[in-house]
């Protein structure tokens, strides 16, 4: 760091800004924390203890206080370090749970939708289904890091299994027979390899290649897609046996059709789980993901307020005024210094607010998207047993559009699969049906690519979140146009209120990005209390003073 930015006539407030210029924001974060004002989220620095139970009264109090709408992972984990910084939180959670999205289905679990009846989980003891977010990419560092934090233990997530299926209707001399996945993948595969080896054959590339590079090109492609000595695709084992080797060699099938291959369009499924977020390896804490919520839960759930329905909010230039509907029906009110508001925007908008003109504009302007989940419990793995398949996904051109196997308790003797997992037209055509339908038409279309359905079903637990209330869809869905202006000023304060969720990052649909928001919101309350907010207790005042000279 320059000597200059230290010089005596240099005020620590200047300090921090010419730091913020040469470093960021991160560096004034890191330059506060070392100055004993702030403990930084995990993602920025590692170390920062949140208090133990019962030791409350070890964190130095700074006397400001964040009230924080909704108990789901963006509002836990601001409370969680908002806490580790003096702040004084309070969480108001419609629900009686906390999680929010992050909800793992049990025996037991109850849940309602707004056009529909209760509907209550029969599912065994130690199955469940994660209704919401269900894998996490290894790269997403947050998500990561308060696993680790935490403890949350973990587990590999199978994403992509060469052993599930795919299976179309409608869609040419393929359709309406499942396929292995690898048999497609090691075709197409093939199939390119060889149209692109023969056009090197053919100097068709003499262009932008050497001899040498074209030499090194069609060994790849020798090898990438199984080709003969004379660069034909014939298939290869990769593709799987019709006879498994042992002590005899084992024989595989001929590949498909090329021309039928393409017509089938099956390989489209395999850009999507090459996306970024999609890739190996993936990972699920043990137990389901509810676990995450449960360890924020044990940190901060005695600041949460739970059946507390937010029916207002409002603020004054320098004070926040919730008003909410507790459990009894009775209406009361809670009051701080900011607000933290998780509540996803088809739900906000409709609740009155001091917002100004703009963000009531831009809250109101975000669609989300339609989804739904459905869990089927079955009394034997099928699956593992018959099919060999070990965790992974089918995709189907019908409207249940995936079948999930579970990645964990291989080689039990039950299981739930996610019967269906469908989006936009499909998931609402789904949610449009009753418990009982959802369920029908699950088997129905499930059971064609497994015939083993009918025999081994048990139960169901579905969920449509465009219609569960406190959601209203399942993440939001910005239009370029959107990220263009709405989403500039819903990522901006409004006066002392702050939108954090998973709607307020490039993450959307992803834990990830409700803790990527939470952190920017929370190092935004930072800076901004101790740039211009008095202090009221005294040693933090003494340090505020000390800071900012
Ligand atoms: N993140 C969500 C998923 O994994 C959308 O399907």
């Amino acid at each position: 760091m320059s000597q200059k930015l230290f010089a005596k006539d240099v005020t620590r407030r200047q300090f921090l800004n010419d730091l913020g210029k040469v470093g960021g924001t991160v560096a004034v974060f890191g330059a506060m924390e070392s100055l004993g004002l702030l403990a930084s989220t995990p993602a920025k620095a590692a170390g920062n203890k949140f208090p133990d139970e019962g030791d409350l009264s070890a964190i130095e109090k700074n006397g400001k206080k964040v009230i924080i709408l909704g108990a789901g992972l963006a509002g836990m984990s601001a409370a969680y370090e908002l806490t580790k910084s003096g702040y004084e939180c309070t969480i108001l959670e419609a629900r009686e749970r906390s999680g929010g999205r992050n909800w793992s289905i049990r025996g037991g679990t109850q849940s309602s939708e707004i056009d529909k009846d209760r509907q209550t989980s029969n599912f065994d003891d130690g199955l469940y289904l994660n209704a919401g977010p269900a894998r996490i990419p290894q790269h997403h560092t947050t998500t990561m890091g308060y696993c680790r934090e935490l403890g949350v233990k973990l587990e590999p997530f199978s994403n992509i299994n060469e052993a599930a299926y795919l299976y179309n209707e409608g869609v040419g001399r393929m359709s309406g027979s499942r396929i292995r996945r690898r048999e497609v993948r090691t075709d197409i595969r093939g199939y390119t390899s060889e149209l692109l080896a023969k056009a090197l054959d053919q100097d068709a590339l003499d262009q932008p290649l050497t001899n040498e590079d074209q030499e090194r090109l069609l060994s790849y492609l020798q090898q990438n897609g199984g080709l003969d000595d004379n660069l034909t695709y014939k298939g290869t084992s990769s593709r799987g046996y019709s006879t498994l080797p042992g002590v005899e060699s084992g024989s595989h099938n001929d590949p498909f059709d090329f021309s039928a291959l393409l017509e089938s369009q099956y390989a489209m499924n395999f850009s999507g789980e090459y996306s970024i977020n999609q890739q190996p390896m993936m990972f699920q804490p043990v137990g389901g993901m509810d676990q995450i919520p449960k360890a924020f839960e044990e940190k901060v759930g005695y600041m949460i307020t739970f059946q507390a329905e937010v029916q207002e909010i409002r603020q004054t230039e320098d004070r926040c005024r919730v008003v909410y509907k507790k459990a009894s029906g009775k209406t009361t009110e809670v009051e701080g210094d900011f607000c933290i508001c998780t509540i996803p925007l088809p739900v906000l908008k409709d609740i009155p607010a001091d917002f100004s003109k703009e963000m009531t504009e831009a809250v109101g302007a975000i669609n989300y998207a339609s989804t739904g989940k459905i869990g089927l419990q079955f009394k034997r793995r099928f699956w593992e047993e018959d099919d060999h398949i070990y965790g992974g996904i089918t995709d189907t051109n019908q409207d249940i559009t995936q079948i999930w196997y579970p990645s964990s308790d291989y080689l039990s003797q039950k299981g739930i699969l996610v019967g269906y997992y469908n989006f936009g037209g499909s998931a609402e055509k789904f949610g449009n049906y009753s418990f009982k339908n959802r369920e029908k038409y699950a088997l129905e279309q499930g059971s064609k690519i497994h015939p083993q359905y009918f025999e081994d079903f048990e139960n169901s637990f579905s969920v449509a979140w465009h219609k569960v209330k406190y959601n209203l869809g399942g993440w939001a869905s910005y239009s370029q146009s959107d990220r263009d202006t709405s989403y500039q000023v819903l990522k901006k304060p409004d006066g002392r209120i702050y939108l954090a969720g998973e709607h307020i990052s490039y993450y959307t649909g992803w834990m990830a990005g409700a803790f990527e928001s939470m952190e920017t919101v929370v190092e935004a309350i930072h800076n901004r209390v101790i740039e211009n907010e008095p202090l009221t207790s005294r040693r933090s005042a003494e340090k505020q003073e000390a800071l900012i000279g």
